[in-house]
């Protein structure tokens, strides 16, 4: 096998920024002076005080919606989708395998049984054809994830989803202002949801957003984030069950500090994005995870598809040659499919209340664990110094070859992909930098 002595060397870390810290974050003086105005006011509780008002105004008009609300995290988003649409117990919701865990656990809390529809291999996004199979008469909802912040193909999802009067929710935690054909995703079902955790496109530390054009399921979303508690009624009561999601005022301070820099820094992803994609094009074993026609990505991480046939140990392969060149990496986006997560495989909910789950059978899921390739995801910040990237190692991607005696045996055994069909996963988690 050919080897270079650039794939051979290590080399110093490449210092990058992460959005785990000030390196990789838009944080900054508009937020503090939001803060220190939230703290000034003494009120503290998005009950009384307006930023967290004004924050939810803004997103309703920047995303487009009538609707929006401001709740503690993605996973509450969800859960208050879930309980506006109000399944019986029992009742199917058809979603992803391929999220967070976050998106599937409130399908539980509301008693109602999850089914894991198959993905596209080259997007990891579930389509209509995915889900068509997984609908029957207990199906009360969809559930479609923007993985990576690559919207799902919605015209064909949402016209299956008509065809048999479902709602739909999307999933818009790593998707802030993508959009399919010209409509910002959040908007084109019945409901989006939203994570400001920390790694999100804008953060607050751990917060979400709902968004929702239908009056009444705004009702109950706005209900389920305040203990179901009538604000504002002539006879208010506690209507139903709920939990208190609320956000704070601190929290609402920070995040509409945050969504002021939103278009700009998600532009700058964008044209980042195209850089890279202009230069990756055309190197052989790698190219770009496919974007829908009529779609804008917003590239909360900037996905490869590696071919192990051109580069030598595919994504794994190629994630050890990037470790030689400073830049360490994990290989999944997800320890497994969430199927195969204890919480599912048995039961462990609420006593027995949950009676079976749809998590598919070798057919179900069987596009992703078919794939003969491998998939290498980069995180994508607006501040990503591209031009290190490109110069300390995908400009000469095609000239790398690894040998076997470089690739560290322990390193690869803890990078050990979660199937065992040949998928290797790769997240890129670049080390910290000044922007
Ligand atoms: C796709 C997706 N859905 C839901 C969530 C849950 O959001 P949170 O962590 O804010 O509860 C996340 C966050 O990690 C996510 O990436």
């Amino acid at each position: 096998m050919q080897t270079t002595d650039r794939t051979t060397t290590a080399v110093e870390p490449l210092v990058l920024p992460s959005d785990q810290d000030a390196t990789g974050r838009t944080l900054g003086g508009r937020e503090i002076e939001l803060v220190t105005r939230a703290i000034q006011s003494g009120t503290l509780t998005s009950t009384k005080g307006s930023l967290v008002r004004s924050l939810e105004e803004e997103f309703a008009r920047m995303m487009g919606a009538p609707f929006a609300f401001a709740c503690s995290s993605g996973t509450a988003a969800i859960h208050a989708a879930i309980s506006a649409i109000d399944p019986e117990p029992g009742d199917e919701i058809i979603t992803t395998s391929i999220t967070d865990m976050g998106a599937l656990t409130p399908i539980l809390y509301q008693a109602a049984i999850p089914v894991f529809a198959d993905v596209d291999p080259r997007t990891l996004n579930v389509t209509a054809e995915t889900i068509k199979p997984m609908i029957s008469e207990r199906t009360r909802a969809i559930i479609v994830t923007h993985l990576f912040g690559n919207p799902c193909e919605m015209d064909s999802i949402l016209a299956l989803a008509q065809a048999h009067g479902l709602p739909v929710i999307e999933d818009c935690a790593q998707a802030f202002l993508a959009s399919c054909q010209g409509r910002t995703v959040g908007t084109l079902g019945a409901i989006g949801c939203f994570s400001l955790q920390q790694g999100k496109h804008i953060t607050c530390g751990e917060g979400g957003m709902v968004v929702a054009s239908d009056e009444r399921l705004a009702r109950r979303l706005f209900l389920f984030i305040n203990k179901c508690y009538g604000y504002g009624d002539a006879a208010p009561d506690h209507y139903y069950l709920s939990l208190n999601s609320r956000m704070s005022e601190i929290q609402g301070a920070v995040a509409l500090g945050q969504l002021e820099k939103l278009k700009a820094s998600t532009e700058t992803r964008r044209l980042r994005a195209a850089e890279l994609t202009a230069r990756i094009r055309g190197i052989p074993g790698i190219e770009p995870f496919p974007v829908p026609r009529g779609s804008c990505h917003v590239y909360w991480r900037y996905c490869l598809l590696v071919d192990p046939q051109v580069i030598p140990g595919g994504a794994v392969g190629l994630a050890a040659a990037l470790k030689l060149r400073g830049i360490s990496s994990a290989p999944r986006y997800i320890q497994k499919p969430a199927f195969q997560c204890e919480i599912f495989q048995r039961r462990r909910t609420f006593g027995n209340i949950i009676k079976y789950i749809k998590m598919g059978s070798s057919s179900n899921f069987g596009n992703m664990l078919s794939m003969t390739g491998a998939r290498l995801f980069l995180p994508f910040l607006p501040m990503l110094p591209i031009q290190i990237l490109l110069n300390n190692f995908l400009y000469d991607l095609s000239q790398i070859a690894i040998p076997s005696d470089s690739i560290d045996e322990e390193y690869l055994l803890k990078s050990r992909p979660w199937n065992v069909e040949g998928i290797h996963l790769v997240i890129l988690s670049l080390a910290p930098a000044s922007p």
